[in-house]
């Protein structure tokens, strides 16, 4: 079942998030397009902006209370207005199906993909492991906005339409991979492990070349990005076979950075600790909470002795972490 206390949740400029009755006007607005008339997911033949606040006063509220039929918003991130709907329905404990439309005046800026990787990671955040999507084959953009978010095509049949007609369909499906186990919660973030969909956070991130600067690596490249994720994803344990936990640091559901903490000395139980917080998010104090939480996590949990880090000498934000929650040696 959905889980709607885990939204809201934002990738770059698109948030997924409840329909709230504020965006009746657009929804109505929207549904009056010969392209979502004819492909998108509408219950209902013809909308107006109060069948649009009755629908969300109704089925909606009661669908997301339940978890059994999320019909959410997709919104521009920065202003929160209504670029599109995106709907979860058909679920089971395991599978649900997606549907989505965006509104004619805000497409082509990438939010039914942005749209598609978070609603994957929405379910994934309920516990599913599957989405499924079906589309008539004229409809290029929304294939190609499947596939750009991981989707693969598994089947073209017939079937039954959005629209209610019998007629020849792609079936789509993405499996989502087990999210972590766990997570750690401090006052205001959540660390978690890593998971198949931080390639595009980590890249953006790791690429800029002032957070590059102070690191041991040059920005990251694609492929770079691609095998650092691909480490990460094993460093879920020190006790387990890498020796390592790489955290991902998200405030209020968004990935701002991220944490690793790693075995240096097996026998005397020796860690050194490791840390990046995106500039856009710093001066909040936010990687000093995130670091003392790891540290809590290696001294207490995993009982190690001694915790160490190390940085560039120039790099006096890192420094004022350290001597924050750390005690300093030259
Ligand atoms: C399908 C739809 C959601 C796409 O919205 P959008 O805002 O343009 O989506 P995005 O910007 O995220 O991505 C669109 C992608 O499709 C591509 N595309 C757009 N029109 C296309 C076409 N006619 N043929 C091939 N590709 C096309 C774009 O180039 C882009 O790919 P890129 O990122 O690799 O360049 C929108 O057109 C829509 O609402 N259509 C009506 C409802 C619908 O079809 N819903 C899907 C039901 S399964």
């Amino acid at each position: 079942m959905l889980d709607a206390t885990t939204l809201p949740i934002t990738s770059e400029n698109t948030r997924l998030r409840p329909l709230s009755e504020l965006d009746a006007d657009a929804y109505a607005a929207g549904t009056k397009d010969e392209a979502v008339r004819r492909f998108g997911h509408l219950p209902e033949s013809d909308y107006t902006p109060e069948s649009v606040r009755r629908m969300i006063r109704d089925e909606v509220a009661e669908g997301l209370s339940s978890g059994t039929l999320a019909v959410l918003a997709l919104a521009d991130a920065e202003t929160d207005r209504f670029v599109g709907s995106l709907v979860l329905f058909d679920v089971s404990s395991e599978v649900a199906e997606v549907g989505f439309w965006i509104h004619p005046d805000a497409r082509g800026a990438g939010h039914a993909r942005r749209g598609l990787e978070l609603a994957s990671r929405f379910a994934r955040n309920s516990g599913l492991r599957t989405l499924t999507a079906r589309t008539l084959l004229e409809n290029k953009a929304s294939q190609r906005c499947l596939t750009t978010a991981g989707f693969h095509e598994i089947e073209r049949a017939v079937g039954t339409t959005p629209a209610g007609q019998r007629e020849e369909l792609f079936h789509y499906r993405r499996d989502l991979k087990p999210t972590a186990q766990w997570s750690l919660a401090t006052e205001r973030l959540r660390l978690r492990p890593h998971n198949a969909d931080d390639a595009e956070w980590l890249h953006e991130l790791y690429s800029r070349p002032d957070v590059a600067r102070y690191l041991l690596d040059e920005p990251w490249t694609a492929e770079v990005t691609h095998d650092k994720l691909t480490e990460r994803l094993a460093k879920t344990d020190i006790d387990g076979k890498t020796g390592a936990l790489a955290l991902v640091i998200e405030h209020d559901g968004v990935p701002i950075g991220d944490v690793a903490l790693w075995l240096t000395n097996h026998e005397h139980r020796q860690g050194e600790i490791g840390w990046v917080l995106d500039p856009d998010h710093g001066g909040q104090g936010f990687a000093s909470e995130a670091v003392r939480a790891v540290l809590a996590l290696g001294f207490d949990h995993y009982r190690l002795h001694r915790i160490t880090a190390e940085m560039d000498a120039r790099n006096s934000a890192s420094a004022a972490v350290a001597r924050c929650v750390l005690t300093v040696r030259p």
